[in-house]
C-alpha cells in the first residue's frame, strides 16, 4: 500500500489543454491520472467518455483511473479498460451487485474501486472490503470541481482504516495541502485534486505542494 498516491483530476482543466495538462502531470511524477466521467444522470453534468482517455494514453506510462459517476457503470467497464485505464471506480449507490462488478473488473484485468457519496455510510461497502482494491470516500458531493471539503467525511476514512489497515483509501473533493494532510492523518493514502492544482502557478507547482503535504 503506497503511503501517498497523488491521483489528480483534469476535470477543472481547460478541455483544449487536456493534452499538455496530462503531460505536465505525468512529468510531475503523479501516481495516477483521475478521469471524472459523468453521465448527466447519476450527476447533472456530462463530461467525457472513453475516447478521450484513449486519445491521451500515448502521452506516457502513468496509470489512468476512471471515476464513473454514471448510473450503469458496468456498461462502460470494458471500454475504459480498453482505452487504457488500469483502475475503474464505480459508486456503490448504483451497484446492488458491487461484489460481482468488482469480479468483472478483475476479469478484465483492472483494479476495482468503490466510491461512497457523502451521505452513504461505510457499512455500504463492508461486504466488499476484502476484494475491492480501493475505496473512494467522496469529500464533496459528486458532480463538480471546486467545492469545499466536507470535514465529517474524515470519520468515514478513520472507520475504513480501522476496518482494513492495508486498504487503499482515496479521498476526492476539495483537496489542497491542508486537507490532504488532515485526510492523511485520518488514514487516507490516495488523493484526488483538481481545482487546487489549476489555481497554482503551474500544475507541477501544485503537485509539488501536495507532495510536500504528504510529508
Ligand atoms: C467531483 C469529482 C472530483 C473533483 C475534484 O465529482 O469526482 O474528482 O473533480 O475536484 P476538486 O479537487 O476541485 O474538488
Ligand atoms: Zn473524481
Amino acid at each position: 500500500m503506497t503511503a501517498c498516491e497523488l491521483t489528480p483530476s483534469i476535470l477543472s482543466c481547460d478541455p483544449s489543454q487536456f493534452r499538455p495538462a496530462v503531460r505536465e502531470l505525468m512529468e510531475a511524477g503523479v501516481e495516477w491520472i483521475h478521469f471524472d466521467v459523468m453521465d448527466g444522470q447519476f450527476v447533472p453534468p456530462i463530461t467525457f467518455g472513453h475516447e478521450l482517455v484513449a486519445s491521451l494514453r500515448s502521452l506516457g506510462e502513468t496509470p489512468f483511473e476512471a471515476h464513473l459517476m454514471t448510473l450503469t457503470p458496468e456498461r462502460h467497464f470494458q471500454a475504459f479498460v480498453e482505452a487504457g485505464c488500469s483502475r475503474v471506480t464505480f459508486h456503490v449507490e448504483v451497484a446492488p451487485h458491487a461484489h460481482r462488478l468488482i469480479q468483472t473488473l478483475h476479469e478484465l484485468g483492472a483494479q476495482a474501486g468503490v466510491a461512497l457519496n457523502p451521505g452513504t455510510p461505510v457499512e455500504a461497502v463492508r461486504g466488499v472490503l476484502e476484494i475491492a482494491d480501493l475505496i473512494l470516500v467522496m469529500t464533496v458531493n459528486p458532480g463538480w470541481g471546486g467545492q469545499a471539503f466536507l470535514d465529517p467525511m474524515l470519520r468515514k476514512v478513520e472507520q475504513l482504516r480501522s476496518l482494513k489497515p492495508d486498504l487503499t483509501i482515496q479521498v476526492d473533493g476539495g483537496i489542497d495541502p491542508v486537507h490532504l494532510r488532515r485526510a492523511r492523518e485520518a488514514g487516507a493514502n490516495a488523493f484526488v485534486s483538481g481545482s487546487f492544482l489549476v489555481q497554482q502557478l503551474s500544475l507541477a507547482d501544485g503537485v509539488g505542494q501536495l507532495r510536500a503535504a504528504c510529508g
